[in-house]
């Protein structure tokens, strides 16, 4: 241990506070560091300098909460020996950020990259929550390749209106139908979503948040069971305190990305994304990681691994409950186990705790089987997302379990043929176009609608906008049709259940085969090719390409122009492209 309590590692903190061949400079950078009450004792006996990235803020309420649990992983890197130093992460909060807070993810990507690049850190703590915040951490953290681990704030508690569970954003969705039904007021509608808020914390439905976050522990990077504990129970302090003293552990073992978000990981983790009926913004955000961590992932992975699981999850919006009941059934570490004895885990995979999978989930009892079903009875087989193609577009994912039956009266086109559905297109331009003429009665939009939304991928958006679940005009949902398929080359958000085909790769606005889509046009799904067609000849599809013009793009922010200039496609995870060549980046500059 001749260097101090780093371990037998030069740590990289001292090429800024102890370099004896640059007394200079060492001076240089402590002297600032001493200044709000460090001492040259803490900065240079070779204690691991620990970055706590802090991602909440008054303006991301979802991930506020770390503001408090912060003083607690203080005391835990301290108490295992590390110095904390607490620096923030540009916001992203999803249901506050406009145009829409996909836009920041890759910003807040590079500006950690920088940070963790730049400054004299050893180690970080991640602190994650609100859907973006967990990938672009884990992102920063892959392209740095430096010891890191995940710390969820954690869902809020369970939201209750009128004795009945609501969920964030799930409720919205109702009360969106029940407005628009007449049955309830606009006063109402706030009421019901206040109630859906109950306390500090991200979303409590299985949205992107609580799924990213159960994929951020699946992967390994977040200490086993910590990712659904409600932020305002005691033990989400408690996990604090484990983060800030396990990452001191960590970087004296140089355990780092690398070693834990291996291909097998990344596995895992849809694995588990089938389990637990994630969001349908995870294939873009996992992919990314994979891609910044230099692993080999593709959307194909997704169907080879993920479709045919079964979902065990009992939790909106799949199923009834939420992320507190969850967790008090077991949570991440039951689903895996479920997955393991399956044989659908790999329990090699190194985690955080420097013990494998396997050895993680040896002491984890039996889940609450109301919630957490075995997977030999699941709530729905082949429940993962399927990948499909077809001449529209490259790739784009769906849901099939949430197709019921309904849904196959009225769009099957043969009773022979159960897995082909064909229905009529009707296309908007974008969200703004939606809302203008959805009540439009010339659109004839009818039971046998798809509703077919474009330029809301990653350039045309820009950021690519959570609105391909668009709900039927209101005089269909009087009628008793409350939902439609829908297409688009946006997303949806992860709290919403509705069959739709989504992240369609490429987007119309680079010219993608949605933009030649017209109202009007027969839509064909056949789920056993996994194709999605348009019925029309090859000729007249060639002649309107040929008569394509790109649409003229409007940048509002710096940002825009930049994002839109570098960004590729939600089919390899919207990652900005020239970014993915900068893998390990310490290694290449020998510092790790
Ligand atoms: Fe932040 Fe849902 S809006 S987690
Ligand atoms: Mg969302």
């Amino acid at each position: 241990m001749a260097e101090g309590n780093g371990g037998s590692r030069r740590l990289r903190s001292r090429r800024w506070f102890d370099d004896p061949s640059d007394p200079g400079m060492t001076a240089l950078y402590l002297e600032r560091y001493l200044n709000f009450g460090l001492t040259r004792e803490e900065l240079q006996s070779g204690r691991p300098i620990i970055g706590i990235a802090q991602t909440g803020s008054d303006l991301a309420p979802c991930n506020r909460h770390h503001v408090t649990l912060a003083a607690r992983v203080r005391d835990g890197i301290r108490d295992a020996g590390g110095v904390p130093l607490e620096f923030p992460i540009h916001p992203i909060q999803e249901s506050g950020k406009r145009p829409t807070a996909a836009l920041d993810r890759n910003l807040a990507y590079l500006s950690l990259v920088e940070v963790l690049h730049g400054y004299p850190i050893d180690g970080v703590v991640l602190t994650t929550g609100c859907d973006k915040t967990t990938p672009a951490c884990l992102m920063g953290a892959a392209t740095v390749n430096i010891p890191a681990i995940a710390l969820n704030c954690g869902p809020m508690l369970d939201g209750w209106w009128q004795g009945r569970l609501a969920g964030s954003g799930t409720v919205i969705w109702e009360a969106r139908r029940l407005l628009a039904k007449g049955e309830i007021t606009p006063e109402e509608f706030m009421q019901i979503a206040a109630s859906s808020a109950p306390s500090v914390g991200h979303c409590n439905t299985m949205g992107t948040a609580l799924s990213m976050n159960s994929l951020a522990e699946a992967l390994g990077m977040m200490l086993p069971g910590s990712a659904a504990i409600p932020a305002p129970y005691r033990e989400r302090g408690w996990a604090a305190y484990e983060a800030g003293r396990r990452i001191v552990g960590m970087v004296r073992e140089n355990l780092r990305p690398s070693d834990i978000m291996t291909r097998k990981a990344f596995e895992n983790a849809i694995a588990v994304a089938s389990a637990i009926g994630a969001s349908s913004n995870c294939p873009p955000h996992i992919i990314a990681i994979a891609r910044h961590m230099g692993v080999e992932l593709t959307i194909e992975d997704w169907q080879r691994i993920g479709a045919d699981l079964p979902l065990l999850v009992d939790c909106q919006p799949a199923g009834r409950f939420l992320g507190e009941r969850f967790h008090r059934a077991g949570g991440v570490p039951a689903v895996m186990r479920e997955l393991l004895l399956a044989g659908r885990l790999h329990g090699d995979a190194m985690t955080a705790t420097g013990k494998t999978v396997a050895e993680a989930l040896a002491s984890i009892p039996e889940p609450d089987r109301e919630v957490i079903r075995p997977f030999s009875a699941p709530l729905k087989e082949k429940a993962g997302f399927v990948v499909l193609s077809g001449n529209l577009f490259d790739n784009a994912v769906m849901k099939v379990s949430v197709i019921d039956p309904e849904f196959r009266r009225r769009f099957l086109s043969n009773p022979d043929a159960p897995e082909i559905f064909e229905g009529r297109a009707v296309v908007f331009e974008g969200p703004e176009d939606y809302h203008a003429r959805i009540d439009d009665p010339s659109l004839g939009i009818d039971e046998r609608s798809i509703l077919v939304i474009r330029n809301c991928g990653p350039v045309g958006y820009p950021g690519s906008a959570e609105v391909v679940n668009m709900q039927p005009p209101a005089a269909l949902i009087r009628q008793g049709v409350t939902a439609l398929p829908t297409m688009g080359d946006g997303r949806q958000s992860g709290t919403s259940g509705s069959p739709s085909i989504l992240n369609v790769s490429p987007e119309a606005a680079v010219g993608g085969g949605l933009a030649l889509l017209r109202t009007g046009d027969r839509i064909r799904l056949d789920l056993r090719a996994r194709r999605v067609d348009v019925l029309i000849a090859e000729e007249e599809l060639a002649a309107r390409r040929a008569a394509w013009t790109p649409p003229k793009l409007k940048n509002q922010t710096p940002w825009e122009e930049i994002y839109r200039s570098m960004v590729g496609q939600l089919g390899t995870g919207a990652c900005l492209e020239p970014a993915t060549l900068y893998l390990d980046i310490l290694e290449t500059r020998g510092e790790s």
